[in-house]
């Protein structure tokens, strides 16, 4: 029960690597408050999660809105006496070069991955500040140090929000909160499994197909992400602070 006295706030629960912390935090004693865009996609993963005797609380919220992500942590404090850990999970990738990213599509990028990290950390961080530390755990991408081809919005979203993590992690140090970021490759999720079925491709073959671009052999597993977070957010990382780490089985971006 590594969590066991923790209190965790994880962003876009309900998806990939979403569902897997919400699932490792819980099993490790913690509370855990997940928020996603669906209350309904909500309330079933907790129902689920449930049956399994593990506990969770959720709000459902648009990232999108600043009032949205207040309240997100509004509610942890409420219902759960404070924040010990917060976990910026959520995230959207809207694929294509500069000439084919519409305005939305741009503004979307930075919304969700960006933004909502701001107003999140913004909100938390006082709270933190009070009982003299906690943790926050930023998801960037291998994508964001070194943008893969075509997505504009996406790697500078990832690469601001990697930013954002090194100098929170460099103001916020004297108050004992640690802020890293992981920075994954390619993850077996909805968010990359969708990019194949845009393209007419079945994705359990092309993420077998993509495996053997990985020197470790397969692209990560969402728990494999999970873990790397978990650690970040642990003690055993407590000299780790303001960083990028990368996690990619040893594959770089190719351009
Ligand atoms: N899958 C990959 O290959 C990969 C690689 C590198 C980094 N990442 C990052 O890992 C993180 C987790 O992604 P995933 O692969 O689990 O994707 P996913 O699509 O399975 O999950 C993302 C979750 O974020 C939620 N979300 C999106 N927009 C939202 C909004 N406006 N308000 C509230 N919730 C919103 C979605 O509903 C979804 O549940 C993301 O930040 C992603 O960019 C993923």
């Amino acid at each position: 029960m590594k969590f066991h006295d923790k209190s965790v706030v994880v962003t876009g629960g309900v998806g990939g690597v979403g569902q897997a912390l919400v699932k490792l935090f819980a099993r490790e004693g913690a509370q855990v408050l997940f928020t996603d865009r669906s209350e309904e996609d909500c309330a079933e993963l907790s129902d689920k999660l449930s049956r399994k005797s593990l506990a969770t609380r959720f709000v459902a919220g648009d990232l999108r809105n600043k009032l949205d992500c207040e309240n997100i942590i509004n509610t942890a404090i409420d219902q759960m006496g404070g924040v010990d850990i917060l976990l910026n999970n959520a995230g959207i990738i809207p694929r294509g070069t500069i000439l084919e990213t519409t305005d939305d599509m741009w503004f979307s990028a930075l919304d969700v991955n960006l933004n909502a990290a701001f107003f999140l950390c913004r909100a938390v961080i006082p709270h933190m500040q009070k009982v003299g530390g906690g943790a926050i755990v930023n998801t960037s991408s291998a994508w964001g140090i070194y943008p893969g081809p075509g997505h504009v919005a996406y790697c500078t979203s990832k690469a601001a929000l990697a930013a954002l993590t090194k100098n929170l992690g460099r103001d916020h140090a004297g108050d004992g909160i640690r802020v890293n970021a992981v920075c994954p490759n390619e993850v077996n999720t909805p968010m990359l499994r969708s990019g194949f079925i845009q393209r007419g491709l079945n994705p359990d073959t092309a993420i077998e197909e993509l495996g053997k671009s990985v020197p470790l052999g397969h692209i990560a597993e969402p728990e494999e992400i999970a873990d790397v977070i978990a650690f970040l957010a642990s003690n055993e990382s407590r000299y780790i602070c303001g960083e990028t780490v990368e996690v990619t089985g040893a594959k770089p971006v190719y351009g």
